[in-house]
Order: C-alpha cells, then sequence, then structure tokens
C-alpha cells in the first residue's frame, strides 16, 4: 500500500462511523459557500440519497494513481457536465470536503491526513475538468424522444428513444437517464443495442423497490416525452483484436450491454464462438429470451443457456446464473462479459476466480454497489 492510500484509509477510520453527520454536514457547507450550487442537485435532496459525497470518498480512495484511471475519470468529468459542474466547482466541493473530514475526525487529525485528502482530490478533480474540457463538440447532454415504450413484465419495460442530436457510443457502454417526473436525478442504463443508422437506443429497465427514476420509466414514462441522456460512459467493450471465445453472464435486465455486445458481433464476426448465460428469478424476467432464441437460430456461432432461480417447473438450468456457468466449461481460455445486480455479478466473479479464469480478461458492470 503507497502512503498516500495508508493516509487515506487511516483518516477515513476517524469518521467513518458518523458519516451521515459528515455528509450533512459537508452539503450545508458547500451550500453555504455558494448558495447556486444547490439548483444542481435534486429537488428532493435527503442526504442518504444523494451520491455525491460517497462518490468523491470512494474515488479520492481507490484511485491513488488518477493516471491509471484516466479513461474513467475523464468520462465521469464529461457525464458532469449534464449536472452544469464548472471548473470552478470543483475547489468548493474540495474546499467542504476537507472542512467536513477536519470537524468529525477530532484531534487526531493533523497536517499529513489534510495534505493527503487534498492531494487525492486534487488529482482526481483534474481529470476530471480535462475530461470535460475535451469534450466542449458534445452537448452537455441528448434530448431523447421515446418512441416506443413495451411492458415484457411485471416490473420490466424496453423503451427505445432517439437522441434529437448524434450520441456516438459503443456497444456495452451505458448513459445516465434523467426523466421530467424525477427532474435532475440520474440513474446509469446500458444501451441494449450497438450503434444504428437511425440513431434510436434502446434500454431494458427494472423497476426497483421503492426506486424513484426506475419506476418512473417503467410505469410511468409515454412514447412522446422527452427524457434526458447523459455522455456514454463504460469500458464492457468488446476488444476486437482479441480471438478469444466469449462468455456473456447477464442477470435480469444485465441482457442490455450483453444484447448489445451480441448486436455488434453479428456485424462482423464469423470466428468467435459466443455462449449467453441468461438468469432471472422466474420465466417472467427471461423478459426478452424470444429475441434471444431467434439471434442464437440464425448465427451458428451464438448458444444460449437460461436458468432461473426460483421456478422449479422452468424447462431450463435451474439455480443461480453464476452456479449455471460453472456446470458448463472449462473457460480458462474465454473472454467475459458479466452484466446484472451487484450481488449477481460479485457471485459470479468468485465463480470464474474460482475455475481459474484470469481477471484481465473479464468484464463486467454491476447494476449498484458492488
Ligand atoms: C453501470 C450501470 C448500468 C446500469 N444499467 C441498468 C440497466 O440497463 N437496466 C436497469 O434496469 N438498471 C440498470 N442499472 C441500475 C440503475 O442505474 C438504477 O440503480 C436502478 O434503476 C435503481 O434506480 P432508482 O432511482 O429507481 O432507485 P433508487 O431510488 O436509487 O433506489 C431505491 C431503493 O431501491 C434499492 N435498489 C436500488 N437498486 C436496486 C436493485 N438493482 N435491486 C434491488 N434494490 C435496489 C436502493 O437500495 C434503494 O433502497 C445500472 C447501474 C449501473 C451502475
Ligand atoms: C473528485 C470530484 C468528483 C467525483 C469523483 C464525483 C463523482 C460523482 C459520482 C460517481 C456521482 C454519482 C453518479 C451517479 O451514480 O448517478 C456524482 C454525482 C453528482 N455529482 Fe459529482 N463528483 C465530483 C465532483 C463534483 C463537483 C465539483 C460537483 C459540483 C457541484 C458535482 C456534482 C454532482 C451532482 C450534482 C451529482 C448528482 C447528485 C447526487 O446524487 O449527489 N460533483 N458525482
Amino acid at each position: 500500500m503507497s502512503n498516500l492510500s495508508r493516509l487515506l484509509k487511516e483518516s477515513w477510520t476517524l469518521v467513518e462511523e458518523q458519516q451521515d453527520k459528515v455528509a450533512s454536514y459537508f452539503y450545508a457547507r458547500m451550500f453555504l459557500n455558494n448558495p447556486q450550487l444547490r439548483d444542481l442537485f435534486p429537488v428532493q435532496m435527503d442526504v442518504q440519497r444523494s451520491r455525491l459525497l460517497g462518490a468523491i470518498v470512494t474515488a479520492v480512495q481507490t484511485f491513488g494513481d488518477p493516471d491509471q484511471f484516466a479513461d474513467y475519470l475523464e468520462a465521469l468529468g464529461r457525464d458532469h457536465r449534464k449536472f452544469h459542474v464548472e471548473p470552478q466547482h470543483y475547489d468548493i466541493v474540495g474546499d467542504a470536503l476537507i472542512e467536513a473530514l477536519r470537524t468529525f475526525a477530532g484531534e487526531e487529525w493533523g497536517y499529513e491526513y489534510e495534505q493527503a485528502w487534498r492531494d487525492g482530490y486534487a488529482a482526481i478533480a483534474r481529470k476530471m475538468i480535462e475530461g470535460a474540457e475535451a469534450d466542449s463538440a458534445n452537448p452537455p447532454y441528448w434530448h431523447a424522444e421515446v418512441l416506443h415504450h413495451e411492458r415484457r413484465s411485471r416490473d420490466i419495460a424496453v423503451i427505445t428513444c432517439r437522441p434529437m442530436l448524434p450520441l456516438e457510443f459503443r456497444a456495452g457502454q451505458y448513459v445516465s437517464v434523467e426523466t421530467r417526473y424525477q427532474p435532475r436525478l440520474w440513474r446509469a442504463y446500458s444501451m441494449a443495442n450497438a450503434p444504428r443508422k437511425d440513431g434510436s437506443v434502446d434500454f431494458h429497465v427494472r423497476a426497483v423497490g421503492a426506486g424513484w427514476v426506475s419506476s418512473a420509466l417503467v410505469r410511468r414514462v409515454q412514447p412522446g416525452d422527452m427524457i434526458r441522456l447523459g455522455a456514454p460512459m463504460g469500458s464492457m467493450t468488446l476488444d476486437r483484436r482479441s480471438t478469444r471465445d466469449i462468455v456473456c453472464v447477464a442477470g435480469g435486465t444485465g441482457l442490455a450491454p450483453i444484447k448489445a455486445l451480441i448486436e455488434e458481433m453479428t456485424r462482423a464476426n464469423r470466428t468467435r464462438w459466443v455462449h449467453v448465460f441468461f438468469g432471472a428469478r422466474d420465466r417472467d424476467d427471461l423478459y426478452d429470451l424470444d429475441c434471444l432464441n431467434r439471434l442464437a437460430a440464425r448465427y451458428p456461432w451464438l448458444s444460449v443457456v437460461t436458468a432461473t432461480s426460483d421456478d422449479p417447473e422452468f424447462p431450463g438450468e435451474h439455480g443461480n446464473i453464476s452456479q449455471v456457468v460453472a456446470r458448463y466449461g472449462p473457460w480458462q481460455d474465454h473472454d467475459f462479459f458479466v452484466s446484472g445486480s451487484a450481488t449477481m455479478v460479485r457471485a459470479t466473479l468468485r465463480t470464474l476466480a474460482e475455475m481459474q479464469v484470469p481477471a484481465i480478461r473479464i468484464k463486467y458492470d454491476a447494476f449498484g454497489d458492488s
């Protein structure tokens, strides 16, 4: 562990148990120092729901060497243009962060700790600002018209929209989405198709529990509505130079980016076998199986295995999809794409580690904290 990482981790333990208080103080400080910043945040803003402080703390602690994460941080800076974040805001946020940490850390807080957080934050902010500046030819977000909205199960919808201006992305990436029902509340959704000539984009959305944005997308949004999309992000894209066969593991709407990747391969692939494992609780949640089966019937290189964890009569595999993948294989020589809930992704990564799949061959996106 580098000296910087050690200082960041050590100092965080001083405030860790008072995170809620640190967060309240941080936002109060930030809005007091610059009241206009309040307009950048969601209307109903309870501290638990706001993600900024948690995101910064995780970023500063994880990205000890920001150059190593340059692509991600530059994309995050580009994405932040949708919040109307300007370069000068970074100092205001950084100062509020340090003040909040210092206030709650008590007497053990010292110069070394403060400098470590300042250095870590400044290096990350620099990369984000560079990313935003390099993107000035693009709009800060894209208005998109909803063309189709189809309910595929109790709580899943497939939505097709068309951005008003060209939106360049790669299969496997995601964008954040905002609806008019929850202004300034943005959530990430993966494009479920490879780029098309008409520019339209599909999303597969599952309404989760009391989820604000997912419920609006599944239950309220209709054709003709306008939604807003942030800049494309994510690196779960196809390595076109690789000749290895591919295994895709999708849980529920985690199928979205996998479907985009399959679509990309239907345009070029002749030589790589692609095995898709698609799992859900019950058959109702295997919402796109007909389409997957049609693709598998048409492309000899594509095979699909489906599994349910909670549907004993289902005529396919049974169990969690991570366990099902382990029944097939061996997989040491394959490229992997894994996408779904954090629990599902974690379980699959564990299985793959046990099966000796090198981590470098695995790309994944977890739909939540992993
Ligand atoms: C990179 C990335 C790509 C994503 N792509 C997709 C996608 O293609 N399709 C899709 O449907 N979702 C996708 N998600 C998840 C999506 O961004 C939202 O997190 C999800 O829709 C919930 O948002 P919300 O505003 O409705 O819920 P929130 O208001 O954020 O949360 C409400 C409550 O639900 C709980 N909750 C949040 N997420 C889940 C969950 N997955 N399961 C159970 N409980 C949950 C929260 O803990 C909270 O208590 C993706 C996430 C990431 C990070
Ligand atoms: C080191 C600097 C920063 C990092 C690493 C960072 C990272 C993040 C991340 C990862 C999210 C969550 C996105 C999501 O899941 O939806 C977020 C949200 C947000 N960020 Fe940043 N951010 C930084 C600086 C800033 C600055 C300077 C501003 C300007 C005020 C800002 C404004 C916001 C807003 C408004 C949100 C959404 C509201 C919320 O949910 O809290 N961020 N940030």
